[in-house]
């Protein structure tokens, strides 16, 4: 869908002229502008001290709206407590970070404004300055998403791409979406900030599909290393690794740069040089930052649309995780 900016030429009856623009019953630049002026300050504040005190936070709150929005729209849904939450599906049990981040952001926007801001824009908001206040794009999105009434815990296990699959099969996922094989390689670049656990690559460095060997894709440099990480033993599968080698704190191009010299982390990321279509898209995001970087915008803007629920849909819940 795309963003409801009123034409003057067609004004469905729904839509009330309001201080200049119309607001309709879908997602509005101004939005928010004169209930609550103040919004993006809230939510910049609340990124930049978590990032303050854990640089990887700005990486996690950006996964977060990723696995929101391929479950359900994004609507929330993945903040949502209780043990048939998505939090325990299982690419986000154990996994998925800055749950307390949200609440601490919610919560001053409660002071601000009650019941008037979705914790699923909420989401989108914090992923946007996340990624602007380590170095990456800024761009701007359309709000008055609502939140969902119910989480779906058996559609996160199913729709979330899986590092262990095929290109063709997360671009399934992507395109079931209304994403494209474009987004996959703009929005895998997302893999320019934060750490993977051992358990996610480890298959890579010791007997890569039975072979006996590691993956003959992976840098022998970056192997060492991870093998030294994460040894051949089953306590290591919560270690950490940087997905990206170089600057896993900058939102950069440098993604682009590791997969050309074999030194992407998880198998699905060297795996986009596996397919000429995808590997020529990542040849031009190493050369070319600033196209990355708009079309990492772009893309984040379509993935913010999926399944919202506006108008009358949903709620706008008091704290993120329950429903009202
Ligand atoms: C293309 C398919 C994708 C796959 C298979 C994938 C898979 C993964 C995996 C396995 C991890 C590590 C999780 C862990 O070890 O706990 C991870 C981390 C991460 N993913 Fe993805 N991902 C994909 C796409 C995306 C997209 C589209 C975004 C955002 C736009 C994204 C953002 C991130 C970030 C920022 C991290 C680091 C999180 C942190 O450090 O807390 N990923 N991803
Ligand atoms: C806006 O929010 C910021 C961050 O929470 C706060 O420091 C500032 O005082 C607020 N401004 C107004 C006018 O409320
Ligand atoms: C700071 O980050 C650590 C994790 O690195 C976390 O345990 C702690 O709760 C955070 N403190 C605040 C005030 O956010
Ligand atoms: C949850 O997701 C699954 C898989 O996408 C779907 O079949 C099911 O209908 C959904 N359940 C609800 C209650 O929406
Ligand atoms: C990829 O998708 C196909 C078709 O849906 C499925 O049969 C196959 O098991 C998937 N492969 C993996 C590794 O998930
Ligand atoms: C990867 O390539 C870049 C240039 O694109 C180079 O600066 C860097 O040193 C290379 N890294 C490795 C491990 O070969
Ligand atoms: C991609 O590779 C396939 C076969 O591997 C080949 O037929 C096709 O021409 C290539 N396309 C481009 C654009 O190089």
């Amino acid at each position: 869908m795309s963003p409801s900016v009123c034409k003057l030429s067609f004004v469905p009856l729904f839509c009330l002229l309001f201080l200049g623009h119309f607001v309709c019953g879908q997602l509005d630049y101004k939005f928010y502008d004169v209930m609550c002026p103040n919004l993006t300050n809230i939510v910049r504040s609340g990124v930049w001290s978590a990032i303050a005190n854990d640089t990887r936070m700005a990486a996690s709150l950006l996964r977060l709206h990723f696995h929101d929005c391929f479950v359900n729209g994004c609507d929330g849904s993945v903040l949502l407590d209780g043990t048939d939450g998505e939090k325990f599906a299982f690419p986000n049990q154990n996994s998925l970070r800055g749950f307390e981040v949200i609440d601490a952001i919610k919560t001053n926007m409660e002071m601000a404004c009650p019941s008037m801001v979705s914790c699923a824009d909420i989401l989108t908001l914090a992923a946007r300055e996340a990624v602007f206040l380590t170095g990456g794009p800024y761009w701007a999105i359309a709000l008055g998403r609502r939140d969902g009434l119910t989480a779906n815990q058996t559609a996160a296990n199913t729709d979330l791409p899986s590092p262990f699959e095929p290109l063709e099969n997360i671009t399934a996922k992507f395109t079931s979406k209304g994403l494209d094989i474009n987004d996959v390689v703009v929005l895998s670049g997302a893999h320019t900030i934060g750490f993977a656990q051992c358990f996610t690559f480890k298959r890579r460095l010791f007997n890569f599909d039975g072979s006996g060997n590691p993956d003959p894709t992976l840098d022998a440099s970056l192997l060492s290393n991870l093998q030294s990480v994460c040894p051949n033993q089953d306590n290591s599968d919560t270690k950490l690794a940087p997905l990206d080698r170089v600057s896993s704190s900058r939102f950069d191009n440098n993604y682009y740069n590791n997969l050309l010299n074999n030194s992407g982390l998880l198998e699905s990321d060297q795996a986009l040089m596996g397919d000429n279509r995808t590997a020529a898209m990542v040849n031009i995001y190493s050369k070319f930052p600033f196209l990355f970087s708009k079309n990492f915008g772009v893309s984040m803007v379509k993935m913010s649309y999926i399944g919202v629920l506006t108008g009358q849909n949903g709620q706008i819940r008091k704290n993120c995780r329950v429903v009202n």
